[in-house]
């Protein structure tokens, strides 16, 4: 099947106003990516070939976040909105220069996995002119109704133009179809609009092809995999199954979830063999994590990288540019960006360290704050290996601290301090024998005759 040629293309006109959002159905996202890039990583995944996406008139965000998928696809707009017959004409110019196989899927229907694409490719390869991908839904109200005879595909019924009887047939139409190449335009250009809702049915092709007398045929698909989302709550239904499969997949590639319902992936998100997820774990995009991490509950990461045997968390926040090298440890209700933290360095508690490079094996003690914004700029803090840092000191960036530096707890620091050397940036401490004393004495007195007077 792999010689065979195959252009994917992805209808993504016609905008439903049920999402009640400002951004294009297709750009909502699921695990982080929008919609329609689900539908593109599939084809892709199943050897689709050029990739043609048909938006329609004006959608030029929907244009500018295509430009970025890789590879990018060719646009080619509908300018008005008069069925998924027409829709797939849109790329009319893609279509002629002539491919073995055509797949047509929709761009709200982020759940389609390669397989199903294949298993319709397949058949193409067998001698079909057209292969649909069906399905059986809980409740088939809504969707085009296979007509078989004989056990053949011979037609399939859109629900406005369908009789009680076919109204009763469970197996539908997933919307995901194989057509052959070289019978496409003679099919498509056939289709017309004498129906219900006075449009191009994409689906009318399959009536034609048996007419001509092509081989039609069905294949079916999970209900899940077809979902199509119309507003949020099938979004959030969409999100969860992806979440779902995501979280399954890494426990078969020998991720340890304890919870798994309670982890959050993105697209993106890389995790290594024997790492640990503790429960309630978001992972944003652009995450990597190394093998044998642990990542204890409750931390939010996001574009950061983390080297094998590091420690996360609890309730670590790792922002973009975060950069854990091996056996590090960012501790509880600590927040990393920019920065970052060489091997077996220790962030434990409580500390903010944005710009900066922890130096191989530092100590940073609870509550360090590197101040690396002064309301214009961000700053660097340079931390030298070895380094220690006494708990609840500000370090006023741009600022360099050498190998082995030493800085007394409670200390401000705004002047650098050189290899192995001890900084103090904190006043001196007095202590008045006796005068503690004296001081609870008065403030007592003084309570005695207020409440006397009172
Ligand atoms: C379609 C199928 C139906 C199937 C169902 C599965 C047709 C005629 N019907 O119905 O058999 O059971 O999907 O969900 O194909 N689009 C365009 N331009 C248009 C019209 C649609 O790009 O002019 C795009 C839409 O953006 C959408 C997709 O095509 O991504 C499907 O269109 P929609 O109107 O939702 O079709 P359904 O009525 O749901
Ligand atoms: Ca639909």
């Amino acid at each position: 099947m792999s010689e065979r040629s195959c252009l994917s293309i992805i209808l993504a006109a016609g905008e439903g106003t049920r999402m009640k959002s400002a951004k294009p159905k297709v750009l909502h996202q699921i695990g982080g990516l929008a919609l329609v890039a689900h539908v593109a990583r599939a084809a892709n995944k199943a050897g689709g070939g050029d990739l043609a996406l048909v938006i329609g008139h004006g959608a030029d965000e929907v244009r500018k976040a295509a430009a970025r998928f890789a590879p990018a696809p060719e646009i080619f707009v509908q300018e008005q909105r008069l069925g998924t017959g027409h829709a797939v004409l849109a790329a009319r110019a893609a279509i002629e220069r002539g491919h073995d196989d055509i797949l047509v899927m929709f761009g709200d229907t982020p759940l389609i996995e390669a397989d199903a694409l294949r298993a319709a490719r397949e058949r193409l390869a067998k001698g079909a002119a057209v292969a649909v991908v069906g399905f059986r839904p809980a409740d088939p109200a809504g969707y085009g109704r296979l007509i078989e005879k004989d056990g053949k595909l011979v037609a399939i019924r859109e629900e406005k133009d369908a009789s009680p009887a076919e109204k009763k047939i469970g197996f539908c139409n997933g919307g995901l179809m194989a057509i052959s190449g070289s019978h496409a335009l003679s099919l498509l250009d056939r289709v017309g609009n004498a129906n219900a809702k006075g449009e191009y049915y994409l689906t009318d092709i399959v009536e034609i092809a048996t007419r001509d007398g092509l081989h039609v045929v069905a294949t079916e698909a999970s209900a899940e995999s077809v979902l199509g989302i119309n507003n949020r709550a099938e979004l959030a239904e969409a999100e969860a199954i992806w979440q779902r499969r995501r979280r399954r997949e890494a426990m078969l590639s020998g991720v340890t979830l304890i919870a798994p319902e309670t982890v959050h992936f993105s697209h993106d998100t890389e995790i290594g063999q024997d790492t640990l997820v503790e429960p309630n774990v978001w992972f944003g995009p652009g995450v990597k994590i190394a093998s044998g991490v642990t990542v204890h509950a409750f931390s939010h990461i996001e574009g950061a990288t983390v080297a094998s045997g590091s420690e996360v968390g609890p309730f670590a926040r790792l922002r973009p540019g975060a950069d854990l090298q091996e056996k590090a440890k960012v501790g509880n209700f600590c927040e990393v960006k920019k920065a970052t933290v060489e091997k077996g360095a220790k962030v434990n508690h409580l500390t903010y360290i944005g710009d900066a490079r922890v130096g191989a094996g530092a100590n940073i003690g609870a509550g360090t704050i590197t101040c690396n914004y002064d309301g214009f700029g961000k700053h660097f803090t340079d931390i030298g290996a070895g380094a220690f840092i006494g708990s609840n000191s500000s370090l006023v960036a741009p600022l360099t601290l050498g190998d082995g530096a030493y800085v007394a707890s409670g200390s401000v620091i705004t002047e650098d301090v050189e290899a192995d050397a001890l900084a103090f940036g904190r006043a001196r401490q007095k202590t008045i024998p006796g005068k503690g004393r004296e001081l609870r004495e008065r403030f007592a007195a003084a309570a005695a005759a207020k409440k006397k007077a009172g």
